[in-house]
């Protein structure tokens, strides 16, 4: 999976591609992750890259040239790949966009800044868009790693476990159910029995149970749409 990443700030995306699961994913050639900086391609002799609004008003937006300069000088024109804004007006990201973007051998992502980017950049050049979620943030960094992070973790042999993603929470379509680990009891609390049990027929029924209760009773709006076996419905009817 390879990313381009446009934006004004790649000091906001390296430290975080450079730790951790997205570090490991590239070093084991499974991610590639390319920042470009927007302002290196302005041609301008003050690299300017965002100019008031015409018809006026406040902020600040971010000019064509230099997106289009940095996106097509990368990618070609038209660019080789979906062209991703990322923008409090996008569809909202969900586990759901995050399995459909995985499907792509390789994104471009543009960070917009300020009051946003001209209109002709979504237009022209963009081909989708994408919110995380119904809040304001200072720019799409944010939103971009938070793409990356959750689509590289999708990617066949990201994680160190092969199932890692199998049973997270929203894949299923429902939250994931709760986890214990060692020491068996800690300060008089014990972990349910039946991990102990080693009869894993039980434990994924438990598990499965878990994770219905924790839904219903935290998210029951995903429940509406979660795939529910016969032995679910009688479950949660009771
Ligand atoms: N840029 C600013 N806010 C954003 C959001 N919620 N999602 C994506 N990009 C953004």
């Amino acid at each position: 999976m390879r990313f381009d990443v446009f934006t004004l700030f790649p000091g906001l995306i390296e430290p975080y591609i450079n730790e951790s699961i997205l570090e490991r994913a590239r070093m084991r050639g499974l991610l590639e992750v390319h920042v470009h900086d927007i302002r290196a391609y302005a041609t301008d002799r003050h690299h300017v890259t965002d100019e008031p609004p015409y018809g006026g008003g406040g902020g600040m937006v971010m000019k064509c040239e230099p997106i289009f300069n940095a996106v097509e000088s990368v990618l070609g024109a038209p660019p080789a790949c979906p062209v991703i804004l990322l923008t409090p007006q996008g569809r909202v990201f969900t586990q759901q966009v995050a399995m459909e973007l995985s499907q792509y051998p390789h994104l471009a992502l543009l960070c917009g800044r300020y009051e946003g980017v001209d209109e002709r950049v979504r237009e022209h050049l963009v081909t989708d868009e994408i919110s995380i979620g119904d809040y304001v943030l200072t720019g799409g960094e944010l939103p971009a790693l938070i793409l990356m992070d959750a689509i590289t973790r999708l990617i066949p042999g990201a994680l160190g476990d092969p199932d890692g993603a199998i049973d997270d929470s929203h894949a299923s379509g429902l939250l994931e159910y709760p986890h214990y680990t060692r020491p068996a009891e800690f300060r008089g609390w014990k972990v349910p029995e039946v991990l102990l049990s080693g009869n894993h027929a039980e434990i994924a029924r438990w598990r499965r149970r878990q994770a219905l209760l924790r839904t219903l009773q935290r998210r029951p709006d995903l429940l509406e749409k979660a795939p529910l076996s016969e032995e679910d419905r009688k479950f949660l009817e009771q």
